[in-house]
């Protein structure tokens, strides 16, 4: 599927597939699809920092000196929407140990479809950081939509979202409200169903996280 904006970028490497064909098995159960939402957000995290900034340094090998590039300064922070976004968190903090993360509370109106904020905790430095919103899902849109204006009120200037499956209209949605915002997912579906749910998708991405259902 082809999007108009060079912000969308759909990371179609044959491992994610694999682990995307495996979360959207019903039979797969909590602690395995625990499992493969962290990994997932690993490998997505490694396309999504491509741009983090690295400065010059110098130091001793076993052999010589050496200047050589690490992270510069304060660089990013994972903002997960809970409660499905919480899963992605260690996939990527055990890559970036460093990474401070935020949370917002957000939860879909089941009637309404509009978002409803419950929860807002963030870090002191955040507007100097990368920012790098987690959501496994992007259905219409109205939740990331909602979670990166929060973000753009705290002054941050760099803003990502990270979705493992999207759909069409929740892609739209946010690049019409956010176009400077870069939007990575693993997988773009068909549609939404009448419940507003992502079509094949994987169902409820915070129950089957969770076991709450
Ligand atoms: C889900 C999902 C997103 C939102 C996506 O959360 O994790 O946050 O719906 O839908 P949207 O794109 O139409 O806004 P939900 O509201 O089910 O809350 P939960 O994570 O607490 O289960
Ligand atoms: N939220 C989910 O968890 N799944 C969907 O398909 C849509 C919204």
């Amino acid at each position: 599927m082809d999007f108009k904006s060079d912000k969308v970028h759909v990371l179609e490497h044959p491992l994610l597939q694999h682990k995307v064909s495996m979360l959207r098995d019903k039979r797969t159960g909590v602690k395995d699809f625990r499992q493969i939402v962290s990994e997932i957000a690993g490998l997505m995290c490694y396309e999504a920092t491509r741009s983090l900034p690295l400065e010059e340094v110098e130091i001793e090998t076993p052999i010589c000196m050496a200047k050589t590039k690490v992270l510069s300064g304060k660089t990013l922070a994972i903002v997960p929407i809970l409660r499905a976004g919480l899963g992605m968190v260690d996939g990527i903090l055990n890559l970036i140990p460093s990474a401070k993360v935020g949370h917002i509370g957000l939860y879909r109106d089941p009637d309404t479809l509009q978002p409803v904020e419950y929860y807002c905790k963030m870090p002191n430095d955040i507007s100097d950081r990368e920012v790098i919103v987690l959501d496994p899902m992007l259905a219409t849109g109205g939740s990331a939509s909602a979670a990166i204006q929060f973000m753009k009120n705290y002054e941050c200037r760099s803003i990502k979202l990270m979705s493992i499956i999207a759909a069409p209209e929740g892609i739209e949605r946010v690049s019409a409200d956010h176009p400077d915002v870069e939007i990575y997912c693993a997988q773009v579906d068909q549609g939404l169903d009448e419940h507003g749910y992502i079509v094949p998708g994987l169902g409820d991405a915070g129950d089957r996280i969770f076991g709450t259902k």
